[in-house]
């Protein structure tokens, strides 16, 4: 058989996402069952799209862990859930100067976005208060963006979050609606997706994203990257699992490095104008392949996720700068 034109054509994917035209449920999950020979002419067709709407541009987010362990939910993946027995810390919100301080770090790390990020179902008012002093004080200071992540949120509290000037809210739709129970009893897939268009209704940005590698079918993931443009979500952090031990999904594997490409690919493709994030689990299940995941996405956080470990804000640099991309700083 002749190989070469048993090859398939990933580009005329990308011209399709870039007329603007729906990838079906049937070509996304080809690009998850691609044959790793075809990865990289599948994260050519990536970049191609990538390159029309980024450049070669980098956007840095820096999260800051304001509120941790603590946490009454049991999600399966989360080492601050009731139902974990992780060694985290637990402590309850961080107060302003503290918050202050991650902001300046954000900064130094030319992250242009900071993310405040506490773990619960939902802010308290008390809590919600503090976090819109830190924010007004950091809009007014400092030109970075502020994205918040406090979990499901009341009417009143997003209002507020959007006046203090959030630009961003983060509540991750994790797993696909099918997989949900499996994953968290304590609220339902709809509740969050309840809550990302709270967000829209208030003038902020919706940043929601996934967890790769928790019981999920190739299918579930093609039907999250489909939720989430239904969703119009702005930003996609795509997470791998990184199973911590004392979690209900410790010793879950991980997500093979090529596999990971396949789905940053296929989100890029499935949502092409999107900020599309590798997220958390970047370094230990894309390991040696992490530079390939940027030709796919345009994002990454840079230092420490919330209770694992990041690698250093100087190796991110040097990364972007190998792959002769650059970080895009924050234009306010
Ligand atoms: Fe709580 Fe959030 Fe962790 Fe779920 S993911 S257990 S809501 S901190
Ligand atoms: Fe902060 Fe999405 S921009 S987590």
């Amino acid at each position: 058989m002749n190989t070469i034109a048993a090859e398939k054509d990933w580009l005329k994917l990308a011209r399709k996402a870039l007329n603007g035209e729906r990838l079906t449920l049937e070509e996304g999950i080809e690009v998850l069952e691609a044959d790793n020979d075809e990865v990289l002419p599948l994260m050519q067709a990536a970049f191609a799209v990538r390159k029309h709407y980024y450049g070669k541009k980098v956007k840095l987010n820096m999260i800051i862990n304001a509120k941790s362990g603590l946490c009454p939910e049991d999600c399966g993946y989360c080492s601050q859930s009731i139902v974990s027995t992780a060694p985290v810390k637990k402590y309850t919100l961080l107060d302003k100067e503290t918050l202050l301080a991650g902001a300046r770090e954000a900064m130094a790390r030319k992250a242009g976005t900071y993310c405040i990020v506490a773990a619960g179902k939902g802010p308290t008012d008390k809590e919600l208060n503090q976090v819109v002093e830190a924010v007004q004080e950091i809009r007014s200071t400092m030109p970075l963006k502020i994205c918040a992540c406090l979990g499901l949120l009341k009417d009143d509290q997003a209002m507020r979050l959007a006046e203090a000037g959030v630009h961003r809210y983060n509540h991750n739709l994790n797993t696909s609606k099918a997989n949900y129970p499996a994953i968290t009893t304590t609220h339902t897939y709809d509740q969050r997706v309840e809550t990302v268009e709270k967000v829209k209704t208030y003038g902020m940005s919706p940043c929601s994203g996934v967890i790769i590698g928790m019981g999920e079918t190739n299918r579930e993931i093609v039907e999250m990257a489909c939720a989430l443009r239904e969703l119009d979500a702005d930003s996609i952090p795509v997470n791998f699992l990184n199973a911590i031990p004392g979690t209900p999904l410790e010793g879950a594997g991980r997500t093979p490095a090529m596999k990971a490409l396949k789905v940053l690919a296929l989100f890029r493709l499935i949502c092409p104008s999107k900020e599309i994030r590798v997220a958390g689990g970047r370094e230990v299940n894309l390991r040696t392949l992490q530079p390939l995941s940027l030709y796919a996405a345009n994002s990454v956080f840079v230092g420490d996720y919330l209770t694992t470990e990041g690698q250093e804000a100087a190796t991110d640099h040097q990364m972007i700068e190998d792959l002769g991309f650059e970080i895009e700083m924050c234009a306010l």
